[in-house]
C-alpha cells in the first residue's frame, strides 16, 4: 500500500524558487511512489488576510498554474481547494474543543508569526486557531506523511496531540498519527542573503519571473562584500552565487572548480553571476512558458481544481462522520 501524503500552501502569492527547492521538486518525485494530495489552503491564507481577501482569491489559480508548470500531474496528484471542502471546517469546529487557547499560544510557529506580524492584542481567532484547522486538513485525508519545512514541525506535533485526544474520546483508533517528511535540501535563502526567500521581503524569484526580472535579481545577488578586486581571494560561505549554483547547477564538479578558483583569487563576481543567470534562465524558461499556457485557459484550471476537490470531498466527508460518531453526534447518516 502506498503511504498517504497531504501537503499544501497558502495561496497568498505566486510561488518562487524557495518553494521549488523546499517542496515542489520533492512533490514531483513523491507523486509516483505515494498517494499524494495537495491542498490549496485558501482558508488558512484568510486567517491573516480577512480584510484583504483578494490577496488570497487572486492567487489560487496562480498557485495551481505553478504546480502544473513544475510537473505536478493532476492525474496522479489530487489537487484540491480548502474552502470547497466543508469537512475541513467541520472538523476544525470539533477539534477546537480538544485544544486550549494557551496551548495554541505556546505553538512555536504561531508564536513567531504573531510576533512578526505585529497583531498587537488584535489576533484574529482564526489565526490563533489555524493549527487546529491544519490538523483538520491532515487528518481528513488520514495522511501518514506530511512533507514540510522545519518551521512546520510544531503543526505536526499539535496534529498528533489532537489525534490522540480524539482517539481517547472515541475509545478506539478513529484517526491516524502522521509523521513529517523533511526535504533533504535545506531552505533557499533570498537573493539578498537573508535566511528565507519570501515575496514580502522582496528577495524572491517567482517561478513565473520574466527573463528581465531574473537578470535583475541575479545582478542584485549578495556575494562576498570584501571581494573587491578580481585577483583577491573570495569567500564561499554566505555567498549567494555559490548557494544558488549548489542548488541549481547540474554539474557539481564544475561548481567545485569554480569554488576553488574563487577562493584562490582570479575569478570575478560578474563571470559567476553570468553562470548563475544562465542556469536560472534555463530552469525557468520552460516553467514560465507552461505557466503562461495554463493561465490562458482559466476554465481548464478551474476544472482541474474542481475534479480534485470533488474526489477529496467524498474522502473527507467519511472522516467527518467518524469524528461525529466519536462525539456521539452522528444521527442522520
Ligand atoms: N501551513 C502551511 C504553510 O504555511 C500550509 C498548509 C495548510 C499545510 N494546510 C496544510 C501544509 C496541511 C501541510 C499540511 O506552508
Amino acid at each position: 500500500m502506498k503511504q498517504t501524503i497531504l501537503t499544501g500552501d497558502r495561496p497568498t502569492g505566486p510561488l518562487h524558487l524557495g518553494h521549488y527547492v523546499g517542496s515542489l521538486k520533492h512533490r514531483v518525485e513523491l507523486q509516483h511512489s505515494h498517494s499524494q494530495t495537495i491542498l490549496i489552503a485558501d482558508l488558512q491564507g484568510l486567517t491573516d488576510n480577512g480584510h484583504n481577501p483578494e490577496k488570497v482569491s487572486s492567487n489560487i489559480l496562480n498557485v495551481l498554474a505553478d504546480y502544473l508548470a513544475v510537473g505536478i500531474d493532476p492525474n496522479v496528484t489530487t489537487i484540491c481547494l480548502q474552502s470547497a471542502l466543508p469537512a475541513l471546517s467541520e472538523l476544525t469546529m470539533y477539534y477546537s474543543n480538544l485544544v486550549t487557547v494557551s496551548r495554541l499560544e505556546r505553538n512555536p510557529t504561531v508564536k513567531t508569526e504573531i510576533a512578526s506580524k505585529a497583531f498587537g492584542s488584535s489576533i484574529p481567532v482564526g489565526f490563533l486557531n489555524y493549527p487546529v484547522s491544519q490538523a483538520a486538513d491532515i487528518t481528513a485525508f488520514k495522511a501518514t506523511l506530511v512533507p514540510v519545512g522545519d518551521d512546520q514541525l510544531p503543526m505536526i506535533e499539535q496534529t498528533n496531540e489532537i489525534v490522540r485526544k480524539l482517539n481517547s474520546v472515541a475509545d478506539k483508533q478513529v484517526l491516524v498519527e502522521c509523521k513529517p517528511l523533511l526535504s533533504e535540501t535545506s531552505r533557499l535563502p533570498g537573493v539578498d542573503g537573508k535566511a528565507k526567500m519570501s515575496k514580502s521581503l522582496g528577495n524572491a524569484i517567482a517561478l513565473g519571473s520574466s527573463e528581465k526580472e531574473i537578470t535583475q535579481a541575479v545582478r542584485k545577488m549578495y556575494t562576498d562584500p570584501d571581494h573587491l578586486r578580481i585577483e583577491d581571494p573570495g569567500k564561499i560561505e554566505g555567498n549567494m552565487v555559490f548557494t544558488y549554483l549548489d542548488a541549481f547547477h547540474k554539474d557539481t564538479d564544475m561548481v567545485q572548480q569554480l569554488k576553488a578558483h574563487y577562493q584562490e583569487g582570479g575569478l570575478g563576481d560578474s563571470k559567476l553571476k553570468k553562470i548563475v543567470e544562465e542556469t536560472l534562465q534555463e530552469l525557468l524558461r520552460p516553467i514560465r512558458q507552461r505557466r503562461t499556457e495554463y493561465l490562458e485557459d482559466k476554465a481548464e484550471l478551474i476544472n482541474i481544481l474542481k475534479q480534485g476537490t470533488l474526489k477529496s470531498r467524498t474522502e473527507t466527508d467519511l472522516v467527518v462522520n467518524e469524528v461525529k460518531s466519536a462525539f456521539g453526534l452522528n444521527f442522520f447518516s
